[in-house]
């Protein structure tokens, strides 16, 4: 099989190496690819993900048997029905199921309709009945922007004078005239659960919880995640089995029934509270950088399940994830999430993902000859397995005292909780 991976960080990166391993994958090609992905895949670096013609043309001449799509934003904008209107498998949803991410709004109604649990929320267009409603909830509350944010546009505030101060800056940071959400704040530990979904068939693909806190001590701004560890320790079997009964097959069976299967990833963000899980919000891709520690414990062939997802065929298939550990390490550039320097060397990558059960994932760089260089705010992503957290997590931090990149930063606490439990 030819299979084209669309995407350029460490996420995509896990992927490309996973897919190397299938015995059925005969050329994987990237667009655009990183230096670490190109060590799996041939990356066309020119065609930025927006260029949907562009991708179509790549598909019809390298004669592609899968398309598997990465980030979220080609989703929302429609590659998977582009695509699949030429005849081409994709493992991605099309763009109206993708809009259990690209919307909030259209996420909660799914909810209030199908009895799925999330936080009770109400919907409002003008900043005046907004702030009614916060007085009359107090706080804490939950503000939110919807629309593509970027791991943007929510504010958790902790005090009524917070919330109402909150109101006018969420209304400006979505599109002029779309509403805001206002949702009741949920209390309990967070949890990335990760199921795929062929349409009918839902296959649970395990649990993960990331740091989003720049700091030690989940201090500071938030990030698009310091780090990672799988399984969740929270996310206990009867969790897993509430999850899927209460939340992620009911909104598979919604989505079918409304004419617009899903297909592909879908990555619940849920708080487990002490009534249960409840659906914070949906991913319609892999977590970045939960996929790294979920494809270290994925035993079989990735290739075999993305291509049964994309053809409807799950239901013959099995996901089999090891029972061991794995954590992620990311390192970023000094000052992400704000404004940092591009273009500092990075060595010791390669003496790093030689550790037993390590490997290094490329989430930001490029290489000038081969001199590797940082090009983003998260840069690498150093990932082990071990039997259990504690040895994951010291193989890890082994491995990342070996990489030489003063101008990088990273946490020094990842799967704390973990640890804690
Ligand atoms: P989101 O962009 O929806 O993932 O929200 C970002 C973060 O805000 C989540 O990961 C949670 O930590 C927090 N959050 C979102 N909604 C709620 C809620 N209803 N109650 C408590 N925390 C929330
Ligand atoms: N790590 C969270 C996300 O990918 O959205």
């Amino acid at each position: 099989m030819k299979v084209l991976l669309l995407g350029s960080g460490g996420r995509e990166h896990a992927l490309a190496w996973k897919l190397a391993q299938s015995p059925s994958l005969t050329a994987l090609i990237a667009i655009p690819g990183n230096p670490g992905i190109a060590e799996h895949a041939r990356c066309i670096e020119t065609i930025p993900l927006t260029d949907h013609d562009a991708i179509v043309s790549v598909c019809a001449a390298e004669k592609i048997d899968l398309v598997v799509v990465g980030p979220e934003a080609p989703l929302v904008d429609g590659i998977t029905d582009r695509l699949t209107a030429e005849g081409i498998n994709v493992f991605g949803p099309r763009r109206v199921a993708a809009q259990l991410e690209g919307s909030k709004l259209f996420t909660k109604e799914l909810c209030r309709q199908h009895d799925i649990p999330t936080a009770a929320f109400g919907r409002f267009s003008q900043a005046e009945a907004a702030r009614d409603f916060v007085r009359r909830r107090g706080a804490p509350i939950v503000l939110k922007a919807d629309g593509l944010m970027a791991g943007k546009g929510v504010v958790v505030a902790m005090t009524l004078e917070e919330a109402l101060a909150a109101v006018d800056e969420v209304f400006a940071m979505g599109t002029p005239g779309t509403e805001i959400l206002i949702e009741e704040f949920l209390e309990g530990e967070e949890v990335s659960f990760f199921c795929l979904v062929d349409g009918e068939t839902v296959l649970p693909f395990g649990s993960a919880q990331d740091h989003k806190r720049a700091f030690d001590g989940d201090q500071g701004p938030n990030t698009g995640g310091m780090g990672a560890y799988s399984p969740a320790p929270v996310f206990t079997a009867e969790m897993e089995r509430r999850t899927l009964a209460e939340i992620v097959k009911p909104t598979a069976r919604a989505l079918a029934d409304g004419d617009s299967p899903y297909r592909g990833v879908l990555f619940a963000g849920l708080m487990i509270t002490i009534d249960g899980p409840k659906l914070i919000e949906y991913n319609v891709r892999f977590g970045d950088p939960e996929c790294q520690v979920l494809m270290l414990r994925l035993e079989g062939d990735l290739l075999e399940l993305l291509y049964a997802t994309a053809t409807g065929a799950l239901a013959d298939e099995r996901v089999s994830m090891a029972p061991d550990a794995a954590i992620t390490v990311v390192m970023a550039a000094r000052g992400y999430p704000g404004s940092y320097e591009k273009g500092t060397p990075i060595n010791g990558v390669e003496v790093a993902g030689a550790t037993p059960g390590v490997h290094v994932f490329h989430a930001g760089t490029r290489r000038e000859g081969t001199q590797l260089l940082a090009n983003g705010g998260r840069v690498l992503n150093v990932t082990a397995i071990g039997a259990n957290v504690a040895e994951a997590r010291e193989r890890a931090y082994d491995a990342v005292a070996r990489i030489d990149w003063p101008e990088g930063f990273c946490r020094s606490d990842i799967a704390w909780r973990a640890l804690a439990e």
